[in-house]
């Protein structure tokens, strides 16, 4: 099933946090959410603690808010993903902030070493077709006021809580301003997560791994200043499980440094991997794409980076089991480029505890229940 995107991608993000969900997402109610479930709900999937009728959902982004992620979790979305907050309103890049991306690869693929990432890719608002489609997301990590951000956070969590075999996941990251010294940035990650822990988020992913800041300054390049955040935000949430968000990264020491860092350290439970790719983009004629200062590169997502998400949660697992790190006390989430079952099989058949789709999930409102369905076909197979 194809639709019009739940995010509306011809509107600003202001209009669409104000008016959304669209598409399929605004029309699910009690009576349609029957429909969509398509098959029966068996809470087995153990994530973090929580038991899942899937292991399968939408990652930070696309969901901005309860009426979202609510909207999500009536289709059959598993998992619904709070998009990023942070400890004070924070505006969003100027629109456009989707564009549709056209790699030229004979597969159309992109990893981080394609030359295009530096000469320049493609980018319009020619979306093509639902299923393959990549886009370039370029929003800045917006948030609202806590004060309005927590009571719509805990109305998210209290909407799943009374739904079986689902689960609100809450994101948040550090706000990096330049009158900051090191500690106060440390100490703002530890503020946003007491936040999100006080609208009752019982497991967290912090964002260490955000394109639009700025290049070559991701905060998961950094996995020592990594280590001393997850150890500052352990300490302020206790028991409550944390996963980081991280980019691909090249090779396997990378990986090994930052487990060493958190995930040995205890303060670690979980890493979700990738976020976007960071590309240059420009139109027909080879200029800018995106407007403004600092936007010559953004973030690319969808159909294209498969092969990078898939390499870099093969990578992970690899050096969780080199390291000896227990499946019990570890586990990672696949994310990039899912648009279909198949894909995501592909991530699951590596080891991925779930799996996450955000770009053709905003195009394919249906896939939630094909992955739940898929599901418990493999259940049934298993059984008999
Ligand atoms: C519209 C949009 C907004 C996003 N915003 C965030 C964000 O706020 N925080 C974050 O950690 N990732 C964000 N992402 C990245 C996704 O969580 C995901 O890592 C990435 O899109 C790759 O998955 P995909 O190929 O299924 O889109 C965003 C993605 C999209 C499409």
């Amino acid at each position: 099933m194809m639709s019009a995107p739940f995010y509306d991608v011809n509107l600003s993000y202001e209009d669409n946090y104000e008016r959304g969900p669209f598409g399929d997402f605004a029309h699910i109610d009690a009576h349609s959410e029957e429909q969509a479930e398509g098959s029966e709900i068996h809470p087995t999937f153990n994530f973090f603690g929580y038991a899942l009728n899937s292991p399968f959902g939408i990652p930070a982004g696309p969901l901005l808010n309860e009426h979202f992620t609510t909207a999500a979790l009536r289709s059959g979305f598993d998992i619904a993903t709070y998009k990023t907050v942070r400890s004070r309103a924070w505006g969003c890049n100027p629109f456009p902030n989707v564009l549709s991306v056209h790699p030229t690869t004979v597969d159309g693929t992109l990893t981080p070493d394609s030359p295009q990432t530096q000469e320049g890719l493609l980018a319009d608002t020619d979306f093509g077709v639902p299923g393959k489609i990549s886009i370039s997301n370029s929003f800045g990590v917006p948030s609202q006021d806590p004060d309005v951000w927590q009571p719509d956070m805990k109305k998210a969590i209290e909407r799943a809580r009374e739904r079986r075999g689902q689960f609100l996941l809450a994101s948040f990251q550090g706000s990096r301003t330049s009158d900051m010294s090191e500690e106060q940035y440390i100490a703002d990650h530890v503020t946003t997560a007491r936040l999100a822990v006080e609208t009752g988020a019982k497991v967290l992913e912090m964002n260490t791994s955000c394109p639009n800041e700025g290049k070559g300054r991701l905060l998961c390049h950094n996995p020592e200043l990594v280590g001393r955040i997850t150890e500052a935000v352990k300490n302020e949430i206790g028991d409550i499980p944390l996963i980081i968000k991280l980019a691909f990264m090249h090779d396997d020491d990378a990986v090994r440094i930052m487990m060493e860092n958190t995930v040995l350290h205890q303060t670690v439970q979980g890493f979700s991997t990738i976020n976007t790719i960071s590309s240059k983009l420009v139109d027909a004629h080879g200029n800018q794409a995106l407007p403004g200062v600092g936007r010559e590169t953004s973030g690319v997502c969808g159909a294209a980076i498969k092969p990078a998400g898939l390499e870099m949660v093969e990578r992970v697992i690899r050096v969780q089991h080199r390291l000896g790190i227990n499946d019990s006390r570890f586990g990672v989430i696949g994310v990039g480029g899912v648009t279909s079952v198949t894909d995501y099989k592909q991530y699951r058949a590596l080891g991925a505890i779930a799996v996450m789709s955000a770009t053709s999930a905003m195009w394919n409102a249906g896939l939630g229940t094909q992955v739940r369905a898929a599901e418990h076909d493999m259940m049934l197979e298993h059984i008999s």
